[in-house]
């Protein structure tokens, strides 16, 4: 079974609108896209419009967002709609970030909610599952991976998609410089596939991609993506450069 290898840009509160328009115009120079892998882009809500607009219709990269509400719509002020995420061509959203599970006190059982309703308005989710040094040295880490993916996943129902893609970022290796060496995320990834298998049977574990995140970069992609649970990677600071992107990309690329 081929997954076709993801890498995700997660910006983060970073970049304004120019300096988002920027990077796609310098991106478009540096990368010819191809058949080989996907490339997503997730800015802030505020440069989605511009972005989607600068990538133009038949894009090859594409556009996701970092969080969304459950709701369609409604009495919840300076939250985002799936509804307007899809309007802006928005095809991904990231959720249950660890930022978002720990700074901002996203739970479970409210990721379960969002997973539905992304799914239900058809985005692809890419949810973010992950341990703290603390719960590793613990010996806690499956534990809590699958904690987060039996309650955030719940309301998939027997509706698993195949697409669905989950990312691997394990908290002490998010911004620390200190990723999770290849085999450490590969151990994980694999017990991920074995729980998808449990809970949705052998060909959707097959297909659904499973992200690394947590300090990649251009000297460490080779070596996560050699691993056969690794399909792609979540990245955030290195993101943030056109540079140090492609060249993730370039590495990130079986070719
Ligand atoms: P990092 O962030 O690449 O800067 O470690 C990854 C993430 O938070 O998704």
């Amino acid at each position: 079974m081929t997954r076709l290898p993801l890498i995700v840009a997660n910006w983060k509160m970073h970049h304004t609108v120019a300096e988002g328009l920027m990077f796609v115009s310098r991106l478009q120079k540096a990368f010819y896209p191809t058949d080989k892998l996907e490339v997503v882009l997730c800015p802030p809500f505020t440069a989605l419009y511009s972005i989607a607009v600068a990538l133009g219709e038949d894009t090859k990269i594409k556009l996701g967002a970092q969080n969304c509400h459950f709701a369609e719509n409604g009495a919840y002020t300076g939250e985002i709609s799936p509804l307007f995420l899809k309007e802006l061509n928005c095809s991904h959203v990231i959720l249950g970030h660890s930022e978002r599970r720990h700074i901002f006190g996203e739970t479970n059982a409210d990721l379960a909610k969002k997973v539905a309703a992304a799914v239900r308005h058809g985005l692809l989710p890419i949810y973010c599952v992950g341990e703290t040094e603390i719960q590793r040295a613990q010996g806690r880490t499956w534990e809590i991976i699958q904690n987060q993916l039996q309650e955030g996943l719940e309301h998939l129902g027997a509706a698993f998609p195949g697409d669905l893609i989950i990312a691997y970022e394990p908290v002490w290796a998010i911004g620390t410089g200190q990723n999770a060496t290849p085999q450490q995320a590969g151990e994980v990834h694999q017990q991920i596939r074995h729980w998808i298998t449990i809970r949705a049977g052998q060909s959707i574990a097959d297909s659904v991609r499973i992200l690394y995140g947590g300090s990649v970069k251009p000297s460490n992609i080779k070596s996560l993506m050699s691993e056969p649970n690794i399909d792609g990677v979540l990245v955030g600071g290195a993101s943030l450069a056109v540079d140090s992107f492609v060249q993730i990309i370039n590495y990130g690329d079986p070719k």
